[in-house]
């Protein structure tokens, strides 16, 4: 059965975009009910109006607490009547209450092979760490940051003269890959999870 999908995103969005062609293009079956961000300046915007998803924003600075804006998330987030909530590029930390109303129903892309590699600027650590191969970690969101049961990893080198952002890019070209596929599996009921583990059916 077809899938309710709501993505949350705070920039630029591209994984957003990769998402939403994976859908139109029948490779998942889903359709994406809302965009939620907490900018309003987010280049996602402009990538749901041009595919007709309907935007929701919360603009984090209107609110007069970090729980004002949580309570007036999690209110959006129940109104989609999601089967999966997408974290594209949301980069802030959805509260407990949030994560714990939404059991194995939100997924993250993080651009690390966790569980290395937490948190802001994971291209920049990993360069600084010195591996030699780095990539990026669909993943269950769970109460602890960047942290939940592994769906899929996809790995790139790292190159001798990579700075951050040659890095990121590279990375950037698996994540778009990775996510939809993530994505597809969840919607074709095939991920079960046990524990940390998440099997794929
Ligand atoms: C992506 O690289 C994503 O993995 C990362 O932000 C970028 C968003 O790009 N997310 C995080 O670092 C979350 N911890 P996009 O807006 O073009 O999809």
């Amino acid at each position: 059965m077809t899938k309710r999908i709501a993505v949350l995103a705070s920039g630029r969005g591209s994984n957003f975009q990769a998402v939403i062609e994976a859908i139109a293009a029948g490779r998942i079956l889903a359709v994406c009910v809302a965009l939620i961000t907490d900018n309003p300046n987010a280049y996602a915007i402009e990538r749901a109006e041009k595919a007709g998803v309907p935007v929701l924003v919360l603009d984090y600075t209107l609110f007069p607490s970090k729980g004002a804006y949580e309570h007036a998330l999690f209110v959006a987030m129940q109104q989609q009547k999601a089967d999966l909530f997408v974290l594209a590029g949301y980069m802030r930390i959805l509260g407990t209450a949030i994560v714990q109303a939404f059991p194995q129903k939100i997924v993250n892309i993080h651009p690390a092979l966790l569980p290395s590699f937490t948190g802001l600027h994971a291209q920049q650590q990993a360069l600084q760490y010195g591996v030699r191969v780095a990539g990026c970690t669909v993943h269950f969101v769970d109460e602890n940051l960047d942290c939940g049961p592994i769906i899929l990893q996809k790995c790139v080198p790292v190159l001798k003269d990579d700075d951050e952002d040659s890095l990121a890019e590279r990375i950037l070209i698996e994540e778009h890959k990775c996510y939809p596929e993530a994505i597809r599996l969840f919607c074709e009921d095939r991920l079960k999870i046990t524990g940390r583990n998440v099997r794929i059916r």
